[in-house]
Parts: structure tokens; C-alpha cells; sequence
């Protein structure tokens, strides 16, 4: 634990390292108490006179530094704290260190750890130095060749990047692997695994014809639960050579599943290494939302194969540069899979509910970041701890601002710029600049206007823009004016100097209806549209449209073409008409939400006076039969509690809370014989699919399920206890026992709650889900949360068991953690966290970091939890730079 004073590290201080580093040669002597390692390598100065050679390393023991084959004394270099300098004389070196790293002892779940039997390693961004002494820098890029020992008993396969070059049995019961990866790599790729694995193998022939070996790797006895990851693999494979012309570089390419993990899963170089969370499925234990979920990780990591591995970052401030077009490809990727085989309007909607589930991300926790004391840019200008900058804007708005480029490109030079970017820069590290460089360079072919230059704003500037809109409808002339006002006040740290920014480059997709909602074409610059990209590029911008037959209702911001927030006052009937008419399902979509949440957030009386348009509107969408479930479960479900959170001002729980569960049951109630009828009709009786519409059949079934129960409809907990004992898949049953952990009568409860528990027992990633459905039940307060930490299942050393417990309750239940006791349970969390593990303490210290933005008292109580964490004096750096940053604004 470290406890000087923080260090801010600058993007303007970047210098290049000194020295070239080729090969890298490691052997690993492994123990889980203790392993001893062995790095060599050649440094080679870059200028004519050496400079000190700087490595990182943190919490290493040292045993030896030799340089050019010289054993040196303790007096030839220096070991400090996190470092270790040695005072070469010549340019050209060969250095080789041993030192010792002690696995068991590590909760920080970073570097060499221990895993049940075990042993995994994590190295983005900094856990290199955890294992080794070294540059542990994403520009020091160098081959690696690993020579792994281990008793075989305890570790009979050991795994690292690259290929197998050979194996061998050693003497007293040892044995050895030797790795190696031929592309150049910086240490944060570095992987190994050491352990006993059941493994599923499939060979591939890859585009250009050669063979390529898929493996996942998972605990003894969960060989049946990786048949779904192996297709997602393969899947991601296939999609990357046909959508991207990008092909596996290696003949081998291996996932290996890790309880233990402090992310969703990590892209060392040829071997994968998941949180199991995202690898492990079966219909009986894995619901739906994870099966996509599963998908996206999958793709994600595979796809840093090209984007971050062959081509990485120069620094971490470029982290965008690979996350974010990282994102954005597992984005397409997923919406290519739920679009396959359909076509026209229903490949559209397959694809617009994956948009609308992203976006829903985006809104409930990029937003409020963008809007709070931790706001930054894509490119950040500078950090205290990197760990604390793999946030929801690295990764979702990052995605945002590249999806944006796309729709400025097209598909087709979005390809052509991907193609330019590889090469010229594969194999090297690399800035946010020069990937728009390569873009810009496709873009100007176009003319003279076209340019990327006021777009690179977007890596400069945080907050979420607000852009208003103004319809100066001439009725005489049948033509219209629209202006789009662009506003970026400060946000954040910048709110000390506060000043409006420079406007963004936003691309806005427009379209129009008329009153019966049809889609009403509009003439814009001589050319007739039914929908437009307007670029808006100024503070302020019209553009003239003509031949509008009728005053047109604005369908606005389609697909969501822009990570901004729009202003336009739509009546209820506007956007009732547009919830029911609009082609653009996404704006469709949206429409339903504006009405819905300017429903939750109006005063109760008015509110409840206006529901016959909501019911109506309600009635139309399940009435629609060109609606596919999957998308009809979105749309007529609430926006969630804290999506409302972040429009009511001061912000306001309690009232949203309430504010929601009135609405619920007034929908129920009011709907109710629709409801029972979606739920009679949407099930699905014989065996368990998987597909798409299956699964949107099941969403739709239980949101309906959901309805009546909320309405307090007598036969709900019926129909919902039979589901719950009847399910054969665990969407079903989940979504049963959710319904009656929220309305059952206490006993019933928790009967279902135990028998749930022995039925899945010996089932982890179920197990999180029993705990997590228990922190967001209504009826849980801290006492309920502490009496669940003492159940024997419980561990706050595992990551995903502490989220599915302590975040959950924290983040999800508004009504019961915004109060005095549930604010010191938080604090005590996080301080308790934070000796095990300072990265995901620090993920629990943000959920309150917005503590500004609430109503009074709410905002003085979270303050004190705040000054209390920030008054313990032995800290991690993690959790002090997020409450310190939280205090001082
Ligand atoms: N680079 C990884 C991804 O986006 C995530 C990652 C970053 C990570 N840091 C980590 C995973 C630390 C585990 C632990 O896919
Ligand atoms: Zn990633």
C-alpha cells in the first residue's frame, strides 16, 4: 500500500524510452507461495551515450542483476521502492534479473495470482512489474520466449502467448513448456496459466486456407458449459475476415476461464484469460442477457487481436484508441449476429435493439460520468492512477465518437481508413492522432470540405454536448427551417476555469412524419431525402427544407447518430404518434422513453391525470404485430432508476423509486388483460432454443410477467411460482423468482430463495445471481446485506461475488442504500476493500462520487462518508485519487 504523496502523470510529459528492446527471454520457476522468475534481455541505447536504465518493478523480491554477463554487487545499481536502475557503460546490453514474486499472497488479482488451483496472470496495464523487472511501458514492444517449470501434479498444463515449441517432463515429479510469441508485444500482453483444465478444441481453416487451433480452457468438469464460447471464437473469426479482411495471425488461439478477475476479460496476445462469468454457459444456469453478454466479450478481446495487439498504444492516454474501436467492433459484431438471416425492416429492428441496449448503457453510466467530478475525454489529459481511466467514456463514448466517424465515412471508406491505418502503422504504438490521420486521409478524397479537423474535438473535450433543436415551420411557403444550437459548457475539473468549449463536429440524423405518421419527404439542397445526416459543425446552424407538404413531426437524433443530448419540446400526441409510427425504431424507441420519463418525473397528480395516452400508446405497440418481441420488450419497458436519477434535479432517489413503482402498477393494472394474454402467448412450451426471437419471446413473457405482478394481480405470483418450478432455462426461472423476490409474501420468499440456493449451489456464477437479486429486493436494508455477507458463500476476496452483492445493493437499490446506514456500510466497503483489492475498491469509491448533485440532506451525508474514507491514512493511490477528485469540486 502505498502512502506518499500522489503523482499526476501529464500527456504532455510523454518522453520515448531510451532503449530498444528485442527479445525477451522469461523462466518461471512456479509456486503458488512462491515463484521464482528470470528475465533477459538485450537493451540497446538509442542515443550514442548510454543512459541510466530505468525498470519498473512492485513488490518484487530482488535475488540478482547481472549485465553483460557480470554478476553485480549491490553498490552497481540502484533498488528502489517500485524501481530499479542500472548505470550501463556501453549501447549495447545484455541484462538478466531474478527475483521472486509470492502468487498466494496477492489479492490484488494484478500480476502473478492464484486462482482456485491455479495460477493466472494479469498485466494491463501495469502488473507486468508485478512479475518481472522491466519497462513496463505499452511502447516497449519486444518478442518473448517463456520457459515455464511447474510440478506437474499441481500444474499439468502450463500456457503462455504464441506457439508450443516444445514440452517436456523434468526430473522429481517437474516438468517444462516452452513459449514463443513472434510478434512484438508490449509487457501488458504478457500471459501465462498454470493449472488442471478440461479443454475444447476445434481446428479451422482460416480465410486464406491455413489451419488454425481454437482452444477454451475451463475448470475440471466444465467441458459442457464452453460449447457457446467456442462458437462465439469462431463466430469472431469469421466476422473480423469478413467484415474487417482481418485474419488470425497465429495457429493457435486459446481463452481460459478465471473466477477470479477483476474485469470481463483480458486480450494478452494469443491467449485470452475471462473473468468465467463471460465464458461459461448453459441454458439451465446462464440467462439470455449473459449469452449476449458472452458474445460481446468474446468478440471484443478477439478483435483486440488487431486493433491493440498488432497495432497498439503509444501511452495510455491513446487507451481510446484501442477500446473504443474496439468496442465499437464488438458493437457491429453483435448486431451482425442478431441481424443474420433477416432481412429488410426485421434486420433493422434486430439491429436497433442492440442499439438501444448500448445506448442504455451509455445514458446510465457514461453520462453521469461525463457530468461529475471524473470527467474527461476520450484522450484524457492526465490521471493519478491509470487503473481509475478504464471507465465507461474510455470504452462506450470512445465506441460513440468512432461510430460517428463511421456514419461520416460509410461502411465502405471506414474500411478503406481501417486499411490505411494497418498500413501504416502495423506492428507499432500508436496515438488517437495517427488513427485519425489514416481516416482523414480516405475522408479528403471526397473534396476540399471534407476534413476531420474540427472532429478531433472530440478527443479533446469531455461532457455531454446538449444540442437544441428549432422547427420554424412556413406554412404559405410549405417549407421549414431547422437550427441546431450546440452548447459544451465546462464539466468537471474544467468548471475552476469554468468556459464554453469550442462546438463539436456532431453528425444529426433527421427524419420527418406527418400527423397520420407517415414518413413525409422533405427537399434539402435540390435532393429529395426521407432521412438526412445533418453535420452540424458551428455553434449554431439552419438548413432550409422544401416541398414539405404538411407541418412535419420531428423524428430526431435516429439511431442515435450522436452521444449528445437533445432538446426539442414534443407534445405528448407528437410523441405518442412518433412511439407508434415512427420507421426509425431506435427514435421510435426513444419517443416511448421521452413520454415515459416526462410521466415519471411530472407531480404525481398530473402525472396520474394524463396516464389514458400512455395506456393507449402502450395498447397501439401490443397491438402492432410487426413488431418483433425482442424489440416490443424494450419499448415498452421504464427507463431504469438510475437513467431518472439523472434528470431529476437536485438529484432525487426516494422520488424516482416511487416514482416508478406507481407507474408499474398503474401500466399493470390498466393493461392487465393484455398483459396475461402477451404472457399465455409468448410461452413457449417443449424444449429450451436459444435463438433471437426465442429469447425475445422470453423478455417479452416476463416484462409482462413483471406488469401484473407490480398491479398486484391475484393469479401473478401464481403463474410466477409455477415458472419458477416448471423453468427449464434460467432466464425463466430467474426472471420468476425476481418477480416474487419483489412481491411474494415474506415466507414464500424466502422458501424460494433457499430452495433456489440448494438447486444451484455448487453452480458460482448462479450463486452471484441468488446475491444479487437479494441486494436490490426492496425489502433489503444494510442489516439484510451484512447478515448475507456472513453466509458461508460469501467472500468479498472474489470479485465477482463482492459486485454481485455490495455494488449491486450500492448502485442498485436507491430506496435503501440512500440512507445514513447505507452510506457508512459503503465507506466501510470500500475501506475494506481496499486492503484486498485497491482497483475494484476504487470502482465501488465512484458509485458516490457524484454526491454534489443530490438534494439536501443527501448531499451533506454523503459528503461526511467521503471525508471518512479520505481521512484513513493508509489509502491505495486507487481510492485516493477518486475521493479526493469527488472532494475537491
Ligand atoms: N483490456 C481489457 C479489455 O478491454 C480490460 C482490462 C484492462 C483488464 N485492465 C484490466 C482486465 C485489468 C482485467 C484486469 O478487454
Ligand atoms: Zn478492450
Amino acid at each position: 500500500m502505498r502512502t506518499d504523496s500522489p503523482v499526476t502523470i501529464s500527456r504532455y510529459d510523454y518522453q520515448p524510452y531510451p532503449y530498444d528492446i528485442q527479445a525477451v527471454e522469461l523462466q518461471f520457476d512456479l509456486d503458488s507461495e512462491s515463484s521464482q522468475v528470470l528475465i533477459r534481455f538485450e537493451a540497446h541505447s538509442k542515443g550514442p551515450t548510454p543512459t541510466p536504465l530505468i525498470l519498473d518493478g512492485e513488490e518484487l523480491k530482488l535475488l540478482s542483476v547481472s549485465l553483460n554477463g557480470v554478476l553485480l554487487p549491490t553498490t552497481d545499481f540502484k533498488a528502489e521502492e517500485n524501481s530499479l536502475t542500472l548505470y550501463p557503460k556501453q549501447t549495447k546490453n545484455i541484462v538478466e534479473i531474478v527475483s521472486v514474486c509470492k502468487p498466494a499472497l496477492n489479492t490484488t488479482l494484478m500480476g502473478l495470482y492464484v486462482s482456485g488451483a491455479h495460477l493466472f496472470t494479469q498485466c494491463e496495464a501495469q502488473g507486468f512489474r508485478r512479475i518481472a523487472y522491466f519497462p513496463d511501458r505499452p511502447d516497449v514492444m519486444a518478442t518473448y520466449k517463456v520457459v515455464l517449470r511447474a510440478k506437474k501434479a499441481h500444474y499439468p498444463i502450463l500456457l503462455s502467448n504464441g506457439n508450443l515449441l516444445a514440452s517436456e517432463d523434468l526430473e522429481a515429479g517437474y516438468h517444462q513448456a516452452i513459449w514463443e510469441d513472434p510478434f512484438p508485444k508490449p509487457s501488458y500482453l504478457f500471459a501465462l496459466v498454470a493449472g488442471d483444465f478440461d479443454v475444447r478444441s476445434k481446428e479451422i481453416q482460416k480465410a486464406s486456407g491455413a489451419k488454425a487451433l481454437l482452444q477454451v480452457y475451463s475448470d475440471k468438469g466444465d467441458y459442457a458449459n464452453t460449447e457457446w464460447a467456442m462458437q462465439c471464437l469462431e463466430n469472431s473469426v469469421r466476422w473480423d475476415e469478413q467484415r474487417f479482411g482481418l485474419e488470425l495471425d497465429l495457429d493457435r488461439f486459446m481463452i481460459v476461464a478465471a473466477h477470479d478477475f477483476n474485469m470481463g476479460a483480458m486480450e494478452n496476445k494469443g491467449l485470452n484469460i475471462f473473468n468465467a462469468a463471460y465464458v461459461l454457459a448453459h441454458p439451465s444456469t446462464t440467462t439470455d442477457s449473459s449469452y449476449q453478454a458472452i458474445e460481446a466479450v468474446i468478440g471484443h478481446e478477439y478483435f483486440h487481436n488487431w486493433t491493440g495487439n498488432r497495432v497498439t498504444c503509444k501511452d495510455w492516454f491513446q487507451l481510446s484508441l484501442k477500446e473504443g474501436l474496439t468496442v465499437f467492433r464488438d458493437q457491429e459484431f453483435s448486431a451482425d449476429m442478431q441481424a443474420q438471416g433477416l432481412d429488410g425492416v426485421e434486420a433493422l429492428s434486430a439491429r436497433a435493439v442492440k442499439r438501444i441496449d448500448d445506448v442504455s448503457i451509455l445514458r446510465s453510466a457514461q453520462f453521469p460520468e461525463d457530468a461529475g467530478p471524473m470527467a474527461h475525454p476520450i484522450r484524457p489529459e492526465s490521471y493519478e492512477e491509470i487503473s481509475n481511466f478504464y471507465t465507461a467514456t474510455i470504452y462506450e463514448k470512445g465506441a460513440e465518437v468512432i461510430r460517428m466517424l463511421h456514419t461520416l465515412l460509410g461502411e465502405q471508406d471506414f474500411q478503406a481508413g481501417m486499411r490505411e491505418y494497418f498500413a501504416r502503422h502495423d506492428g507499432q504504438a500508436v496515438s488517437c492522432d495517427d488513427f485519425l490521420d489514416a481516416l482523414d486521409t480516405i475522408y479528403r478524397q471526397r473534396g476540399p470540405e471534407y476534413t476531420l479537423e474540427t472532429f478531433r474535438r472530440w478527443y479533446e473535450q469531455a461532457g455531454t454536448p446538449t444540442v437544441a433543436v428549432q422547427l420554424d415551420y412556413d406554412e404559405t411557403q410549405r417549407s421549414a427551417t431547422v437550427t441546431l444550437t450546440q452548447r459544451n459548457p465546462a464539466v468537471g475539473i474544467e468548471t475552476r476555469h469554468a468556459h464554453e468549449k469550442p462546438p463539436l463536429h456532431i453528425p444529426f440524423r433527421l427524419g420527418m412524419l406527418n400527423a397520420q405518421g407517415q414518413t413525409q419527404a422533405f427537399s434539402l439542397d435540390g435532393q429529395t431525402h426521407t432521412d438526412v445526416i445533418l453535420n452540424l459543425q458551428q455553434s449554431s446552424q439552419s438548413w432550409h427544407l422544401s416541398d414539405l407538404r404538411e407541418r412535419p413531426v420531428l423524428s430526431l437524433l435516429r439511431q442515435f447518430s450522436a452521444p449528445i443530448k437533445v432538446e426539442y419540446y414534443r407534445s405528448d400526441a407528437e410523441l405518442s404518434l412518433l412511439a407508434q409510427h415512427d420507421p426509425e425504431p431506435f427514435a421510435r424507441w426513444e419517443a416511448m422513453q421521452l413520454l415515459l420519463t416526462r410521466h415519471l418525473l411530472a407531480a404525481e397528480h398530473s402525472a396520474r391525470q394524463n396516464r389514458p395516452v400512455l395506456l393507449q400508446t402502450f395498447l397501439a405497440l401490443i397491438q402492432d404485430k410487426t413488431l418483433s418481441p425482442a424489440y416490443l420488450a424494450r419499448i415498452l419497458s421504464l427507463p431504469s432508476e438510475r437513467e431518472l436519477l439523472e434528470q431529476t434535479r437536485p438529484m432525487n432517489p426516494q422520488r424516482v423509486v416511487q416514482a416508478k413503482r406507481t407507474l408499474q402498477q398503474d401500466l399493470g393494472l390498466g393493461l392487465a388483460p393484455y398483459w396475461q394474454e402477451l404472457y399465455q402467448y409468448h410461452q413457449q412450451s417443449g424444449a429450451y432454443q436459444s435463438d433471437a426471437l426465442s429469447a425475445g419471446k422470453r423478455a417479452l413473457k416476463n416484462l409482462a410477467l413483471n406488469y401484473l405482478a407490480a398491479a398486484g394481480v391475484s393469479t401473478a405470483l401464481q403463474l410466477a411460482l409455477r415458472q419458477f418450478n416448471d423453468a427449464n432455462n434460467m432466464t425463466d426461472q430467474l426472471a420468476a423468482l425476481s418477480v416474487l423476490v419483489h412481491y411474494a409474501p415474506p415466507e414464500h420468499k424466502q422458501a424460494a430463495l433457499e430452495q433456489f440456493y440448494t438447486q444451484w449451489q455448487h453452480k458460482p456464477l448462479v450463486i452471484d445471481r441468488w446475491f444479487s437479486l437479494q441486494a436490490c429486493a426492496p425489502d433489503t436494508d444494510t442489516e439484510k446485506v451484512r447478515g448475507l455477507m456472513l453466509h458461508p458463500a460469501f467472500t468479498l476476496r472474489n470479485p465477482n461475488r463482492a459486485r454481485s452483492l455490495i455494488f449491486q445493493f450500492c448502485i442498485n437499490n436507491l430506496g435503501a442504500v440512500h440512507t445514513q446506514a447505507g452510506y457508512s456500510f459503503w465507506a466501510e466497503q470500500v475501506l475494506a476493500l481496499d486492503k484486498l483489492n485497491p482497483e475494484i475498491a476504487a470502482r465501488l469509491a465512484r458509485v458516490f462520487d457524484n454526491w454534489a448533485r443530490f438534494e439536501l440532506p443527501i448531499q451533506s451525508e454523503l459528503k461526511a462518508a467521503l471525508e471518512h474514507i479520505a481521512a484513513q491514512t493508509q489509502l491505495s493511490a486507487n481510492v485516493r485519487e477518486i475521493i479526493l477528485k469527488a472532494l475537491t469540486l
